[in-house]
């Protein structure tokens, strides 16, 4: 058993962030949501790992190395332009030599264990497992359409009118016989292969196609919102442990991690939250469902359910809330004259001022 991850595409819903970073690298309680999945994948016993890269290839493989920090063995796969999830699947077909594969796409977080996925679908001698779960908005996902007995039916992407609520998760197994379905279909309204069409594809030729519905949580991370979400998610499991300084007048309550060489300076940070590697805190107020990663500043401000990312400032700011903030960046008070908002800022971007 093989595993592609797949960590291309453009991440247009992220931007700017994803102007200029992989938006599998963004990080979920400091740590980049490709990671977790590969950690999964590692912890299914699944060694083996194509990843598939598109522009912002320098990035993830600066990130993820050889792969040996996971216990996995990375191989890069270049996709010139993202033409879909099914062509990621093509371009993959040397790579996995006849194997089956557990394909994991790099912007989802699943906290099902993939290890007994893997094991279901290799005793069930099925042609693939897709894992559902149920969502509020079925129309944003691929959707299942269950037979009365409970097989699969009919899959969709994007319907409109969904037959049901019921949306496939970035997780997918396959064996060979996906190769076929993904060199017989024609690209959809969006211009992709849909791995979507290429599964409907195998149930139209007589492969079965098991399905597993998830009882733990997902979160396709593509939205500000999902990602809050997830890091919410995510905080919401972590333990207790103080490395860095807390220094007189400061508080820490509940669920905290402050890393090494963070500072806390006449703070309070209520949890659960982390605060990164060599970050400054003073004067300041961190809330609930908040990661502040490596060598961020805090300085008279108070912040709650956002990601800050590295080496960003923010001072003198009243208070901010579900929001991402990209690496470097300042958002400051200025006391010069005439008093007016300064603003420097990337295309795409969204600021409420209030
Ligand atoms: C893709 C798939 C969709 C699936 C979703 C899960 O959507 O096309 O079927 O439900 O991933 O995250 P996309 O992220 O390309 O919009």
């Amino acid at each position: 058993m093989k595993a592609l991850v797949l960590s291309g595409g453009a991440g247009t819903r992220l931007r700017p962030i994803t102007h200029t970073s992989a938006k599998q690298l963004i990080p979920i309680a400091n740590k980049p949501i490709l990671f977790y999945g590969l950690e999964a994948i590692a912890a299914a016993g699944i060694t083996d790992v194509g990843i598939i890269v598109g522009d912002t290839h320098e990035e993830i493989e600066e990130a993820l190395g050889d792969g040996s920090r996971f216990g996995i063995k990375a191989t890069y796969i270049r996709q010139d332009a993202p033409l879909g999830l099914a062509h990621a699947v093509k371009i993959a077909e040397d790579f996995m030599a006849g194997e089956p594969f557990l394909m994991y796409l790099g912007d989802n977080l699943i906290k099902e264990d993939l290890g007994q996925l893997v094991s279901e679908f290799e005793s069930s001698g099925a042609s693939s497992l897709i894992l559902l779960a149920h969502v509020p908005n079925p129309s944003a996902f691929g959707v299942a359409e269950l037979n009365e007995d409970g097989t699969v039916k009919r899959l969709v992407e994007k319907p409109k009118e969904p037959p049901s609520d019921l949306a496939l998760v970035g997780v997918y197994l396959f064996d060979s016989s996906i190769f076929e379905a993904v060199k017989s279909i024609e690209p959809s309204w969006r211009n992709e292969l849909e791995i979507t069409d290429a599964i409907q594809y195998l149930l139209e030729h007589g492969c079965e196609v098991r399905h597993h519905v998830i009882k733990e949580w997902w979160k396709d991370t593509g939205k500000l919102e999902d990602l809050l979400e997830a890091n919410r998610i995510v905080l919401e499991g972590i333990e207790r442990r103080i490395e860095g300084e807390v220094c007189e007048n400061s508080r820490v309550d509940g669920s905290v991690v402050i890393e090494k060489g963070a500072r806390l300076v006449d703070s309070t940070v209520r949890g659960p939250a982390i605060i990164g590697r060599d970050a400054v805190i003073s004067h300041s107020y961190v809330g609930p469902f908040t990661s502040i990663s490596f060598g961020v500043t805090i300085e008279n401000s108070e912040i709650e359910h956002s990601i800050v990312c590295e080496n960003t400032v923010i001072r003198d700011v009243k208070r901010i809330e579900e929001s991402l903030i990209g690496k470097g960046v300042q958002i400051v008070r200025s006391t010069s004259r005439p008093a007016a908002h300064r603003i420097m800022v990337g295309d795409s971007s969204r600021i409420e001022i209030l």
